[in-house]
């Protein structure tokens, strides 16, 4: 099928089309999948999500226009369009693009200096306490809300220290953080309160971007998540002195040709993923909608399995759906969360176990005195019980059927 046309630029030089794939170079999928089981690659296999892309023959038009204008990064025509694109899309007053959504927390916290200790969160993604240790910042963990999953405000406080300076909490799977208790947390002693809202793309509460509290918040636009620009991030502040502070760091520290106001690093957005930034932005709300539509099938065939639960919709929030978590409670349920992960996996059926194991359960951060078990005692049951199934836009009925037969017919395990 003659999907896209052997395509020439103004400047004449060959883009492949896909009937001349023979002549691409060659590579290895098991050498470029990473950690990502390709092995079992096959047909049929349910990935726990795919990557949301435009119609590749859009993005062909800006691929051209940046070969031609030759200018591929250092805050070029795209990037300056998304940055604005974006921010009136979240609602929110600046966006400061980066290459990844690591990168924008780790600058995050050198933008607003922050040292000592940082009380966060060990149910997330690693990066999340990553990001403090590459700034020689002492995380202290903090348990989690058995409803919501996020950092439990109610026990902050117990854990402030003279050398406290911040609270780094995640909107975990874009569940909003009851912000308002953090705040008045935060006021009181005299903390910044930095969002890791990695999950939270597009997510309102009471109509308002999630992304307008706290100091600052940062986004990624990594592959696998609800928006994407292949690989990206962003940190969201509300005043514009900050917004140059950040545009500094992520580029090398320079304010400008000879001016370099402090040990900055490269961070910076290139134009390709800023294109397809503007891209995606056309698609975005469709894409949510249709996650929506995922999740109310899997909400509607799993609502009545004893030891099965999963999150409602808030009624004041605008949810992303860009995970579908599960918690397996192997009394009720009489299987084990592992048990259920590999039984699926066997069949090409690929859920996965986010956030397990709990980052202070890994060996970098165990010996943490905060990260003992019997201080985090729901993250940990959280951690040994959740499981996310697939989800995305063109996820079909019968496959979301697929999934949900482990649960209902015990005969398959
Ligand atoms: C909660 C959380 N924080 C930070 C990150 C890091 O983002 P990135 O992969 O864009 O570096 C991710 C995801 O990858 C994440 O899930």
């Amino acid at each position: 099928m003659h999907l896209l046309k052997t395509y020439k630029s103004k400047n004449e030089r060959l883009i492949y089309s896909r009937d001349d794939k023979s002549k691409m170079p060659k590579y290895n999928a098991n050498i470029i999948s990473g950690n990502y089981p390709f092995d079992v690659k096959k047909e049929e296999t349910l990935y726990v999500t795919q990557p949301s892309l435009p119609p590749l023959e859009e993005f062909i038009e800006y691929l051209a226009d940046i070969w031609e204008s030759k200018v591929l990064t250092n805050n070029g025509k795209y990037h300056i369009l998304f940055e604005k694109a974006l921010a009136e899309y979240l609602g929110v007053k600046y966006v400061s693009l980066f290459s990844n959504g690591t990168l924008a927390l780790i600058s995050a916290l050198q933008v607003l200096r922050i040292a000592g200790e940082v009380i966060t969160t060990p149910y997330s993604f690693v990066a999340t306490t990553h990001a403090l240790h590459w700034n020689g910042i002492q995380p202290v963990f903090c348990d989690i809300d058995p409803q919501t999953k996020n950092l439990d405000p109610d026990k902050i406080e117990k854990l402030i220290t003279p050398k406290t300076t911040a609270i780094l909490p995640v909107h975990v799977y874009g569940n909003p953080c009851d912000v308002d208790k953090i705040e008045k947390i935060a006021d009181i002693y005299g903390l910044k309160v930095i969002y890791d809202a990695a999950h939270a793309f597009g997510v309102t509460v009471n109509g308002n971007s999630i992304l307008n509290f706290g100091d600052l918040s940062i986004l990624s636009f990594h592959a696998t998540k609800v928006f994407n620009t292949f690989e990206g991030g962003a940190i969201i502040c509300h005043d514009d002195k900050t917004k140059k502070r950040i545009d500094y760091l992520k580029n090398f520290g320079f304010a400008d040709e000879v001016t370099v106001v402090a040990p900055g690093i490269n961070a910076k957005m290139n134009e390709f993923q800023s294109a397809l930034g503007v891209l995606q932005l056309k698609y975005i709300d469709q894409v949510i909608k249709d996650r929506q539509r995922v999740a109310n099938i899997y909400r509607n065939k799993l609502k009545n399995i004893d030891g099965i639960t999963c999150f409602d919709d808030l009624e004041n929030v605008k949810h992303n759906y860009s995970y579908f978590p599960i918690f397996i409670d192997k009394e009720k349920f009489g299987k084990s969360r592992d048990e259920v992960y590999n039984l699926l996996k066997e069949n090409h059926i690929l859920a996965r176990r986010y956030f397990y194991p709990l980052i202070s359960n890994m060996p970098s951060y165990r010996a943490i005195p905060s990260a003992a078990i019997d201080n985090l005692p729901v993250a940990n049951k959280t951690s040994d019980q959740v499981l996310c199934l697939p989800i995305y836009e063109n996820l079909k009925e019968d496959e979301v059927q697929t999934v949900v037969d482990y649960f209902i017919k015990k005969e398959l395990f």
